[in-house]
């Protein structure tokens, strides 16, 4: 088998929701709430950074509790009291690298949208995909995911959405216990 790689510090996960056809959003928004999948986000992302284009944080409209929340941006003040602000994403994923109390650095969890998936897709170690099961109409869609490149390692059917868990090709796997616990 071949060699596999250690995982980058921090290991950057991409972690949406997203219909058959690629929409994460429409008009500032998310088209659907999917109460089981919002859960399912809170438990994943929970004592990590994440990171998220300047758009998705004001269509949430506060920070994620529980998490350390880092924002791109180019235009909000960098001394912003509710969240860090960073101008572009390697200065994002480098602060998130760093410790913090009850944050690890380990890994970072990328939530949207559209231009920061695209952006950190080639970056990533693992993408965690709430791939819904109807369509709904939108102007923000994921990033084609290259054919290849991914495993599958863990799939979950809800009634809504399957959830599943990729691993970049060649990259060291990590211990899974806590996606496992918290798809139950
Ligand atoms: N379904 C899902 O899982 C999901 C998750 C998250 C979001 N969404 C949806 O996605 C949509 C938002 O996505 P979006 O693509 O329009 O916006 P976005 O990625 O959230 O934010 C775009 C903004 O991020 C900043 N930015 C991006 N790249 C940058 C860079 N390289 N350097 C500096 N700043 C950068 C810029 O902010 P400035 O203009 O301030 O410089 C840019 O205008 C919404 O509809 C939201 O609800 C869906």
């Amino acid at each position: 088998m071949a060699e596999q790689k250690p995982l980058p510090k921090p290991a950057v996960c991409l972690i949406a929701a997203l219909t058959p056809g690629g929409v994460i959003g429409r008009g500032g928004g998310i088209p659907w709430k999917i109460p089981e999948d919002q859960r399912l986000f809170k438990k994943i992302t929970a004592g990590h950074a994440v990171i998220m284009g300047r758009r998705t944080f004001q269509s949430l409209g506060r920070p994620l509790p529980e998490r350390r929340n880092l924002v791109i941006s180019r235009t909000l003040p960098p001394d912003s009291r509710e969240v860090e602000v960073y101008p572009d994403l390697a200065s994002g994923l480098a602060a998130a690298a760093k410790e913090r109390p009850g944050i690890s650095g380990e890994r970072v969890f990328i939530i949207g949208g559209g231009g920061i998936y695209a952006q950190a897709l080639p970056l990533a170690s693992f993408l965690y995909l709430s791939r819904l099961r109807r369509e709904y109409p939108g102007d923000v869609y994921f990033p084609p995911i290259p054919a290849g490149e991914w495993e599958k390692i863990i799939c979950r059917a809800y009634q809504e959405f399957e959830w599943e868990v990729y691993k970049r090709n060649g990259i060291k796997n990590i211990n899974l216990e806590h996606e496992l616990l918290s798809a139950q």
